[in-house]
This record gives structure tokens, C-alpha cells and sequence, in this order.
């Protein structure tokens, strides 16, 4: 029989006994976890090392997307930079492309301006009708006048599934085309230092120092959000806004913008000016060519965003375009 002395003493033993066994347990608890986190960071690094040598050998398909220039500017200094570091770079007009005639065994780049947060709508859908493919490296840029949140997830989720391995993602901050508040010197500026910020992602990029990493769920219902309510703009002809449209009294008609515009959007009926039609991403590339600045975009009436001078803008449009035809 126990004394009260030795049920004290034992019940001490059990509780120091459990103490030292939940000290036992945090400790393995601990050390499991981090021995799973140098694995995955192990993982991590080979992963990272995986990509630089993903340029041995292969060519890289950079498909662009550019609405008023910026995002070409930047494409062509990241594929400007690829090439001098020895890689093979083809620039590749998405509008003008067959997402399902893609070469897997290239590098799947893709560029493109953020709209509404999200991915344009048109980039989505070619991002949607490519092939399956068996670990095609892949990688993006985005330019952005702000910022975005639901562009690098959703399209990683898209790409992972295709079976595209996801290498490298990148941001750049640019002027913004739509409210439009940047011009001049500063716009050059900011031209300037995001292209040299793409020549610096070309050389991270072979270095295997990049990586894409991707929100789950959240980055998803962001973009859903954002890609529901861009589109409820556009739902009915006579309640439409933000929309293109071009001054009768400007307008020359040289039909510039209907040739230039990516879906064809702009129809001119007899001698009226060109009008969009419902399915205009408002990508604004219209407004950027237009040589009189009758083509603009019903928002506070601000100046139209160029990166470079009209005729010089559509000569470069023009000049990639027929490289890629
Ligand atoms: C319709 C539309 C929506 C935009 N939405 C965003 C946005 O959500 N966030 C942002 O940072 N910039 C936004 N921008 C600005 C552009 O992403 C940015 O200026 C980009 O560099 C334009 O590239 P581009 O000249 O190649 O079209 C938007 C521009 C347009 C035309
Ligand atoms: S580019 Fe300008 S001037 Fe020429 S048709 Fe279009 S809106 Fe008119
Ligand atoms: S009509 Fe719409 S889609 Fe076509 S160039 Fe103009 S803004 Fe872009």
C-alpha cells in the first residue's frame, strides 16, 4: 500500500515523466521538420540549378503581347540580352501565333502587360489552348503601371497543369497606359530602367537564379474576382465604359488603328470613324498609332501614353510582326 509520501513521489515521477516526454516529443517533432525543410530546400536549389541548365542547347519562343509598346520594349530587351549571353531567342507576336503549333522542345516564354490585375484575357485564353506538353521549361514578364496579385499564380496553375516546368516569373514596373499620368522624361526614365531590369532578368535567368512562385487559392480568387469584373464592362453595347473611341472631327480616316488593332476590333462603316466592337480587349494599342490623337480612351480626358513616337511605334509593330510571320 502507498503512503501518502510515495503516491506524491509517483505522482511527481509521472508528471516529470511527461514533461520529458513532451520535451522528447517537440524535440523530434523539431528536428523532423527541419530535417524536411533542408530536404525541401535541398529540393529547392537543385530545382533553381535544374533551370540554368534548361538554356543548354535549347532555343528560347518568346511570345509577346503588347497593347500601347511597353511590354515589347521590354520583351526585346530580355530577348536582346538572351542573345548575348549564346541563346537562340525567336520573338514570337501572340496575336499572330497558333498556341497548339508550339515547339516543346523550345523554352515557352510568354510577355505581356497586367490588365485589371489578371492576366488579359487574351493572353488567358492562349495560355488555355496549348498543348500538353512533358516538362517544357516555361517562363513569363509582366509589365504593370501599379501593380498586380493575380497574374504569376493563375498562370503557373495553368502552365503546371499543361505540364510546362515553371522557371522563372518577373514583374516590371512600367508607365501606366491606362490612367495615362506619366509622360515625357519620366516616362523614358522608367522606360529605361525596366528594360535594364529585364536585361538583368535575361542573365538571372541563365544563371538558374530565378524562380515562379504561385499563391494557391488566393492568387486564384483574386484573379476571378478581377477577370469577372473587367469583363462586366463590356456586357452591352449602349452601357459600356471604359471604352476607345475616336474623335469625328480629329479622325482622318488612315485606318491605321483598325489595321493595328490585335482581335479586330474596329469596324468603320462608309466614312464614319472606326467604332469597337464588343469583343475590344482595350488593350489600347489603337490609341498609342493613332497620328492624330483622335482615338482615345473615355477617362478623364487625359493625353494618350506612347513610349515612342506614333510613326515610330507602328514601324516597330510592324517590323516584329512581319519577322514573325
Ligand atoms: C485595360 C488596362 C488595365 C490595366 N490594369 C492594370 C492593373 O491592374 N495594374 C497595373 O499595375 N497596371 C495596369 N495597367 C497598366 C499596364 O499594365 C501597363 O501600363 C503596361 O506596361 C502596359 O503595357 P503595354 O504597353 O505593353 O500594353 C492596365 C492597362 C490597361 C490598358
Ligand atoms: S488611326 Fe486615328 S485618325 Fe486614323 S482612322 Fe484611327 S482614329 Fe482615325
Ligand atoms: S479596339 Fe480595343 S482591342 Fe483593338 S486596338 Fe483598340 S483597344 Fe485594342
Amino acid at each position: 500500500m502507498l503512503t501518502s509520501f510515495d503516491s506524491h513521489g509517483a505522482s511527481a515521477a509521472i508528471r516529470a515523466r511527461g514533461v520529458s516526454q513532451c520535451l522528447v516529443w517537440l524535440w523530434h517533432s523539431l528536428t523532423r521538420r527541419a530535417s524536411v525543410y533542408s530536404l525541401q530546400s535541398k529540393a529547392f536549389t537543385a530545382m533553381k540549378n535544374t533551370s540554368a541548365s534548361c538554356f543548354v542547347g535549347r532555343n528560347v519562343h518568346l511570345y509577346w503581347f503588347s497593347g500601347s509598346g511597353n511590354t515589347l520594349l521590354a520583351a526585346i530587351s530580355l530577348a536582346n540580352e538572351l542573345r548575348s549571353c549564346g541563346v537562340e531567342v525567336e520573338l514570337r507576336s501572340l496575336e499572330k501565333s497558333d498556341p497548339t503549333m508550339i515547339d516543346p522542345d523550345a523554352i515557352f516564354a510568354v510577355a505581356f502587360p497586367t490588365h485589371c490585375f489578371t492576366l488579359p484575357e487574351f493572353v488567358r485564353d492562349f495560355a488555355l489552348r496549348l498543348p500538353r506538353v512533358d516538362g517544357t521549361p516555361a517562363f513569363m514578364l509582366t509589365t504593370v503601371g501599379l501593380c498586380s496579385g493575380g497574374v504569376h499564380g493563375p498562370l503557373k496553375a495553368i502552365l503546371t497543369q499543361k505540364g510546362f516546368h515553371c522557371i522563372g516569373a518577373r514583374q516590371l514596373l512600367m508607365p501606366d497606359s491606362f490612367f495615362a499620368f506619366i509622360h515625357g522624361t519620366m516616362a523614358q526614365r522608367m522606360i529605361r530602367s525596366a528594360q535594364k531590369r529585364a536585361a538583368a532578368y535575361a542573365h538571372r535567368l541563365v544563371d538558374g537564379k530565378t524562380s515562379w512562385r504561385r499563391v494557391p487559392v488566393v492568387s486564384d480568387l483574386y484573379a476571378a474576382f478581377f477577370r469577372w469584373f473587367f469583363r462586366g464592362r463590356n456586357m452591352t453595347r449602349s452601357c459600356r465604359y471604359p471604352v476607345v473611341y475616336a474623335r469625328e472631327k480629329s479622325c482622318i480616316r488612315c485606318h491605321r488603328c483598325v489595321q493595328m488593332c490585335p482581335v479586330e476590333a474596329l469596324v468603320s462603316i462608309g466614312n464614319e470613324p472606326p467604332k469597337p466592337e464588343l469583343h475590344c480587349t482595350l488593350c489600347l494599342r489603337c490609341v498609342a498609332v493613332c497620328p492624330v490623337n483622335a482615338m482615345r480612351l473615355c477617362l478623364m480626358g487625359l493625353p494618350p501614353y506612347r513610349p515612342k513616337h506614333d510613326n515610330e511605334l507602328t514601324s516597330l509593330f510592324k517590323n516584329i510582326f512581319s519577322k514573325s510571320d
